[in-house]
């Protein structure tokens, strides 16, 4: 009896201690992998009030596709939900803990309409986060990326979203975070997760809106190993393809930024920030890397390579 009133006490207070802006937190690997847990934590870490949104089941690579969830005909990935399970469900002792039997975009709308209005007191959430990502969403790829749809789904919805990819790591359990506390998987972990609130503490402190209506971040974190904390990584302001006619915004000098796929495979620890339109996923103008320029620019620096700027993909 003591110990039902203890449980119900500490989910209190963890709840009324979720008083920070309203995140709703999607991927495409799926609810259970250690990468979108360890991004929760770390987000309810950091104060935010958030509401994790995301596939039943591993939904990498399908882009912006949709459909209507459906009741589970098979397990929920590593097993974390019977088959027959309802289309969409929740941790029981976490219920911020959701998942959707659908693509990612669906989970992302699923967080947005209905989980967002239950867990915020009836309100929209102020941003959506997506991601990270097992594994890099560079150039090419963010057509495919569900992590990527998700958020440009969202700002479709009218919320200001990014997505964030790291390149290290697998699809491996969320329960390997406490049973493999320090390998390379944990550690890529929890140092995006760290990235991430790091990226968005610094946007939502900048003057509303948070982003331009239909403008999406496409973050890409560097290999884990090649940052020795998260204070050692220098974000760049990148683009996304390779377009030798481009005028971008000026920053480092040049008026070409550097792609994305080119900063990331730099020795060293580089991460990038694109900007894309969510409606068509291609870069965003000079007038729009600019308004992201001014929102991150005490986060944003130089790769310290003038000749990534005029390279190749
Ligand atoms: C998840 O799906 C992607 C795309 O189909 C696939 O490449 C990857 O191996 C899958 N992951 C696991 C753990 O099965
Ligand atoms: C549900 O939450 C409990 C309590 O935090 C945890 O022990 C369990 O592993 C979680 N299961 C899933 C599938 O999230
Ligand atoms: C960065 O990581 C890549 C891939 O893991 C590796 O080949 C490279 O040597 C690393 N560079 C530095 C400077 O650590
Ligand atoms: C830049 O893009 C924005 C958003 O799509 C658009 O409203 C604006 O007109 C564009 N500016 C120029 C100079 O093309």
């Amino acid at each position: 009896m003591l110990s039902i009133v203890l449980l119900a006490l500490t989910g209190a207070v963890s709840i009324s201690a979720q008083t920070g802006p309203k995140i709703v937190l999607s991927n495409d690997d799926g609810w259970a992998v250690a990468h979108i847990r360890a991004q929760h934590t770390a987000l309810a870490a950091a104060g935010y009030n958030v509401v994790l949104s995301c596939p039943a089941l591993n939904q990498s690579g399908t882009g912006s596709s949709s459909r209507t969830p459906t009741v589970l005909t098979t397990p929920c990935e590593f097993d974390t939900c019977p088959v027959g399970s309802p289309a969409t469900g929740f941790n029981a002792s976490e219920p911020r803990l959701n998942y959707v039997n659908a693509f990612p975009v669906d989970a992302a709308k699923f967080g947005i309409e209905t989980l967002a209005p239950q867990f915020f007191d009836g309100s929209k959430p102020d941003f959506v986060v997506s991601g990270p990502n097992v594994g890099s969403n560079l150039g090419l790829d963010t057509l495919f990326s569900g992590t990527v749809g998700a958020a440009a789904e969202a700002a479709l919805e009218g919320i200001p979203s990014a997505a964030f990819s790291g390149a290290t790591g697998d699809q491996l359990s969320y329960t390997t975070l406490t049973t493999s506390p320090t390998s390379a998987n944990t550690e890529a972990a929890l140092l995006y997760s760290a990235l991430t609130v790091k990226v968005l503490a610094v946007l939502l402190a900048s003057p509303a809106p948070v982003l331009p209506p239909g403008i999406v971040l496409n973050v890409n974190f560097p290999p884990a190993a090649n940052c020795t904390s998260a204070d050692a990584v220098q974000f760049v302001l990148t683009r996304i393809y390779y377009d030798l006619f481009a005028r971008d915004v000026e920053a480092c000098g040049s008026t070409r930024l550097p792609t994305e796929s080119a900063v990331v495979a730099l020795p060293g620890c580089f991460a990038s920030v694109s900007v894309f339109h969510a409606a068509t996923k291609l870069d965003a103008n000079a007038t729009m890397q600019a308004v992201v320029l001014g929102k991150l620019g005490s986060l944003l620096g130089c790769s310290g390579n003038s000749l990534v700027s005029q390279d190749r993909i």
